[in-house]
């Protein structure tokens, strides 16, 4: 009778244990496909959705539903790419392989690049320091300031659309900059998207 009432006893503790693990699980599948959904509901406010959701879903959980978090992060992953293009573009004009004319393409187009860097790093300070009393300001500030990033990439791009400039070379630097063009342009609507929600 004893050993009867400890099996059941048994029984009903692993079953408890067992239906709160299930439910643990299912709430954090769950919360992790909101979140997963958030990122792509918010993407279609961007003009390069696709680009948006890949660049953004490994950050869901960070982001969870916050469209604050969403644009700040946007902008922390632009920053870090224009910053590897800066890097590559800078050992790439000092090849030997380039032409006077390419080198100094690539120049400035990594003077714009130190620009929209700096832009974005301003932007991303105003971000974490956006509150009540300050807000109107700084997010007019980051408004501004991304929009003049995108001007710069845009510069750096036309000073490579000469016929006389190497084919590879050309083609190498547009497509890294639209890249990093497009990741602005998406950062810059969420920032939009976040500015008109906030009342
Ligand atoms: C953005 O980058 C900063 C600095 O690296 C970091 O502290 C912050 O958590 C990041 N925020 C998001 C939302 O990714």
């Amino acid at each position: 009778m004893a050993e009867s009432f400890r099996a059941t006893h048994h029984f009903i503790t692993s079953l408890l244990i067992t239906v709160a693990i299930t439910i643990t699980t299912l709430n954090s599948v769950h919360s992790t496909t909101t979140n997963t959904e958030f990122v792509k509901s918010s993407c279609t406010v961007t003009t390069y959705p696709r680009l948006c959701v890949t660049s953004l879903s490994t950050h869901a959980s960070l982001i969870q539903t916050s469209p604050k978090v969403m644009a700040h992060a946007a902008l922390n992953i632009t920053l870090a790419s224009a910053k590897a293009t800066a890097v590559m573009m800078v050992r790439l004009s000092r090849s030997n392989r380039l032409k006077p004319r390419e080198v100094s393409s690539m120049r400035d187009c990594v003077e714009e690049l130190g620009d929209t860097l700096e832009e974005l790093r301003k932007s991303i300070g105003e971000m974490g320091r956006l509150s009540g009393s300050n807000y109107e300001v700084y997010m007019s500030d980051i408004q501004t300031w991304v929009s003049a990033a995108l001007t710069d990439e845009n510069t750096c791009t036309e000073g490579f659309e000469g016929d006389e400039m190497n084919g590879e070379v050309k083609v190498f630097v547009r497509e890294r900059i639209l890249f990093i063009a497009h990741l602005t342009s998406n950062a810059l609507a969420l920032i939009n998207h976040f500015a008109s929600i906030k009342d």
